[in-house]
C-alpha cells in the first residue's frame, strides 16, 4: 500500500455553538486512511462536527506513518508545530496514533509533552480518553466512513475496508511488522456486514485492505480465503466495483486470479509489489520469491485475463545493490510494462534486519536510479494509455476536481471529463480523447439500446 494523501478529502460541516468540532491529519498508507475515517465516524457519532482548520478543533488527531524516515520527519514535524497551538489553546485535545506510536509511548510523551493521548492503530476504545462522549458509542456500528463533501449531502462513493491487519513476512528493510503486529483476518460475516452498511449509504465502490491481502483467511476457522471473501463481498447489492490492497507475489493462487476473472464486479486491476528485479537482492530482501516466480504469476495473469492493468512496487538503493543489480529490476520494467510503478528510495529503519548493514548507495546514486525509473516507466505509461484513445471506457465517477468530473476505469487509470449534470457516484461511459501518461481526458456519452438490443454509444452534447 502506497500513497499519502488525506486532509484534502476531509469535509466540513460551519460551525455551530457548542457543538465540538476535530480535525484529523493523516499520512501513509490507505490503512491510515481507513482509521482516521473510522475515526471521524466515531467521532460524528459522538456529536462532533469536522473543523477545516487544527486552529478550530477541540480535538485533533496526527495519524503518522514511519514507513521511510521521510514520512516520520514530515509526521514529527507536525506534531512538534502543534505545541504551538495547545499554548494558544490549552482546552485542545491532541492525540497520536499510527505507526510512530506503537511501542514507543514513553519516549513520544517525552518528546511531545503537549500531546495528550498516544493510542495504537486500531485501538479507536482509548480515544474515550479525550472524547468522553465516545462512552455511549457503538463502535463495531461506526465502522463506516461517514464524510460528505462541503455544502452537499452525497456521500463518499469509495470506501476502504480493513480485511485484515498486521504482516507475517519479515522483508529485511520492513518496520511494518514490528508496528502492525502478526497478521489478524476479520471474520467473513463482519466484512461483509459493513460492506452491506457502506452500500446502504451510497458507496459504490470497496477497495479491501491488507498489508499482505492476499494472506486472508489463514487464521480464521474453516481458512476462508480472499477469492472466498471476493465472492461473498460480490454479492452485496449495490456494490458495483470491488478492489483489494495490497498483495504479496507468494500467495497469489490460480483460485485468486480465477476470482477476479469471474466476478464481474471484482475490477481487473492488480497491485502486486515485486521491490527488485534481482534474485540476489531478492533473497537479501527476505522476500520469499525468485524474479522467475514473480514473472511466471505475471505471465499467468495476463494469460487468464487478458486485459487486466499492473501496478507494482519497487526499491532503489537497497544495500548493496549494484549497477548491474538495478539493471536487472530496469530490464524487468521494461519487459513486464506494469501500468503504474511506486518508486522509493532506500531508507534505512531502526529495528530491522537491514539497518544493520551498511546504507551505501550514495543518495545521489539513489536519486539517479529513482528517476531513471520514473523515466522509464512515464514512457511506458504514455504508451500503453495511447490504446484507450477513442475508446469507450466505464468510469465511477467520485467527485469533481479543478471543474471537471473525475473517476477511474475498471484498470484505475483517472478520467476527467466535462458535463454541466451532476455525475458524482454514477457509473458513466466515456469516450477517450486525450492522454497523458497520468490520466486520459474524454467526453461523457450515454448509452443507448439499438434494435438489436446491442449497446451503442452516442455523444451526449448538451
Ligand atoms: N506489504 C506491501 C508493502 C508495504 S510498505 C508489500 O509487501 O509490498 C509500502 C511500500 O513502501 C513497499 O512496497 C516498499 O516499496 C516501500 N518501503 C517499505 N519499507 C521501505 C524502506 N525501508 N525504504 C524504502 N521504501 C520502503
Ligand atoms: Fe513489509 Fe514485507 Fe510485510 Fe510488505 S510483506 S508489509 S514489505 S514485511
Ligand atoms: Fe502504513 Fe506507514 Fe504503517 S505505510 S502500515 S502507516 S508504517
Amino acid at each position: 500500500m502506497t500513497r499519502s494523501v488525506f486532509p484534502t478529502s476531509l469535509p466540513v460541516e460551519r460551525p455551530v455553538d457548542g457543538v465540538k468540532r476535530f480535525h484529523i491529519w493523516t499520512i501513509g498508507c490507505q490503512m491510515n486512511e481507513a482509521e482516521s475515517a473510522k475515526a471521524a465516524a466515531l467521532l460524528r457519532q459522538a456529536g462532533y462536527v469536522s473543523a477545516l482548520r487544527e486552529e478550530d478543533a477541540d480535538i485533533v488527531i496526527v495519524n503518522t506513518c514511519v514507513v521511510r524516515q521521510q514520512a516520520e520527519e514530515k509526521a514529527a514535524g507536525h506534531i512538534g508545530a502543534l505545541a504551538r497551538l495547545k499554548q494558544r489553546n490549552p482546552n485542545v485535545r491532541i492525540a497520536v496514533t499510527g505507526c510512530m506510536v506503537t511501542g514507543q509511548e514513553e519516549k513520544l510523551s517525552a518528546r511531545f509533552p503537549h500531546v495528550d493521548l498516544f493510542y495504537g492503530p486500531s485501538e479507536f476504545e482509548r480515544l474515550v480518553e479525550i472524547a468522553p462522549e465516545l462512552r455511549d458509542v457503538d463502535f463495531d456500528l461506526a465502522e463506516l466512513p461517514h464524510y460528505y463533501d462541503e455544502g452537499t449531502s452525497d456521500p463518499e462513493v469509495t470506501a476502504f475496508v480493513p480485511i485484515i491487519y498486521g504482516c507475517n513476512f519479515v522483508c529485511s528493510y520492513c518496520i511494518v511488522p514490528y508496528r502492525r503486529g502478526r497478521e489478524r483476518s476479520r471474520p467473513m460475516a463482519d466484512i461483509v456486514a459493513e460492506v452491506e452498511r457502506l452500500a446502504a449509504r451510497g458507496v459504490r465502490e470497496i477497495t479491501l485492505l491488507g498489508q499482505t491481502v492476499n494472506a486472508y483467511g489463514h487464521d480464521l476457522p474453516g481458512q476462508p480465503d480472499l477469492a472466498d471473501l471476493l465472492a461473498a463481498v460480490h454479492e452485496v447489492d449495490g456494490i458495483e466495483r470491488i478492489r483489494f490492497l495490497t498483495s504479496h507475489p507468494k500467495y497469489f493462487s490460480d483460485k485468486l486470479i480465477a476470482a477476479i476473472r469471474d466476478l464481474p464486479k471484482v475490477c481487473e486491476h492488480v497491485n502486486l509489489p515485486v521491490q527488485s528485479g534481482d534474485n540476489e537482492v531478492l533473497r537479501r530482501m527476505r522476500r520469499n520469491y525468485t524474479v522467475e516466480y514473480y514473472r511466471e504469476r505475471i505471465a499467468k495473469i495476463r494469460e487468464m485475463i487478458p486485459d487486466v492493468t499492473l501496478s507494482t512496487d519497487i526499491i532503489v538503493g537497497f544495500p548493496g545493490e549494484t549497477e548491474e543489480q538495478f539493471q536487472h529490476t530496469y530490464q524487468l520494467l521494461e519487459d513486464i510494462r506494469f501500468d503504474k510503478v511506486h518508486v522509493a528510495m532506500y531508507s534505512p529503519r531502526p529495528g530491522t534486519l537491514s539497518a544493520r548493514w551498511e546504507d551505501d548507495v550514495p543518495r545521489a546514486e539513489k536519486r539517479r536510479r529513482h528517476q531513471a525509473i520514473e523515466k522509464l516507466q512515464e514512457q511506458i505509461c504514455r504508451e500503453r494509455n495511447e490504446r484507450y484513445r477513442g475508446q469507450v471506457v466505464e468510469v465511477l465517477v467520485d467527485g469533481m476536481a479543478r471543474g471537471r468530473w473525475r473517476g477511474r476505469t475498471r484498470g484505475n487509470t483517472l478520467v476527467f471529463f466535462e458535463s454541466p449534470d451532476s455525475w458524482k457516484g454514477k457509473l458513466v461511459h466515456v469516450r477517450i480523447t486525450q492522454v497523458s501518461p497520468w490520466y486520459l481526458l474524454g467526453e461523457l456519452i450515454e448509452p443507448q439500446t439499438s434494435h438489436g438490443g446491442v449497446q451503442q454509444y452516442v455523444a451526449v452534447s448538451r
